[in-house]
């Protein structure tokens, strides 16, 4: 007999969350938005030990997009620090409980600082097996791809690919995200219905749970919600239901491209 939280690890291996509502949880509270960023950091290492205990294999993040450059330059450098402040002080915490840092999006737009931490943060827990928490920062989903599609044409141009290799399999393994599995649900709190430019390659086939808890609010709770709901759907990826019933052992995840 499997527990609970195996039925749900086997089928829920990737989950990814826009994290959003932490300047209106701040505001509502009469408190600078800072207030609300810091509250949020909370909120993921709340998350981080709830995948853990749940066996999610990955997480992944959208802690800061390529939009949000566009936002005041007080708040960025204030995300920034508290980035800095989450890798030092949960350094260790990641480390013995077996959680590999990985970081996808343009880096190169981040400070020479950050790109230091977050490459020192990805080396150091590089073993991790238990859970790949992947952090999205100056990161959006057209970049990535555009990015991919560059590598991908400058290897054409210089005779080590025909434009006739290029499918989806190889436009995915060319993605910052290559080697990890689908999100196979994504969750957006703050009660906004949008994708925002996440993962537009990747979330094809995620279910999707929107909820109106702000980010700081977000804990145990709201994942019990969201696994629950998720569990009652039915992943069809195109086929029909009579289809999937006959292999309904296997996880659905299918490549379709
Ligand atoms: C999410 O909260 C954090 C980031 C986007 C960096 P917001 O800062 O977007 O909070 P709201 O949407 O203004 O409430
Ligand atoms: C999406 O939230 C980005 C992150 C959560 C990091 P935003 O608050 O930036 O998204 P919009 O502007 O409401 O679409
Ligand atoms: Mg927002």
């Amino acid at each position: 007999m499997m527990t609970p939280e195996q039925t749900l690890s086997a089928q829920l291996r990737h989950l990814a969350i826009i994290m959003d509502g932490n300047g209106r949880w701040a505001q509502q509270r009469g408190l600078p938005r800072l207030a609300g960023h810091q509250q949020g950091a909370e909120a993921v290492i709340r998350t981080v030990d709830e995948c853990l205990r749940l066996g999610v294999r990955y997480l992944t993040l959208f802690a800061f997009s390529s939009e949000n450059w566009g936002r005041p330059e007080h708040e960025v450098a204030t995300l920034m620090e508290l980035l800095l402040k989450f890798l030092s002080s949960q350094r260790t915490k990641m480390l013995e409980n077996g959680v590999q840092l990985r970081v996808i999006g343009d880096r190169e737009r981040l400070s020479d600082a950050v790109q230091k931490a977050l490459y020192e943060g990805e080396k150091q827990t590089e073993t991790g097996d238990r859970l790949t928490l992947t952090l999205a920062l100056s990161y959006g989903g057209r970049n990535e791809i555009v990015r991919a599609v560059r590598t991908l044409a400058t290897k054409v141009a210089d005779g080590f690919l025909t434009p006739e290799q290029i499918d989806g399999a190889l436009l995915e393994a060319n993605l910052d995200t290559h080697g990890m599995p689908s999100p196979d649900l994504l969750i957006r709190t703050s009660g906004e219905m949008r994708i925002s430019n996440f993962l537009l390659w990747q979330l094809a086939y995620a279910e999707l749970y929107f909820t109106d808890t702000l980010w700081p609010d977000f804990g145990r709770d709201e994942i019990q919600r969201a696994t629950d709901v998720f569990q009652m759907r039915q992943r069809r990826f195109g086929l029909t239901e009579e289809q999937l019933t006959t292999k309904k052992n296997a996880h659905p995840e299918e490549k379709s491209h």
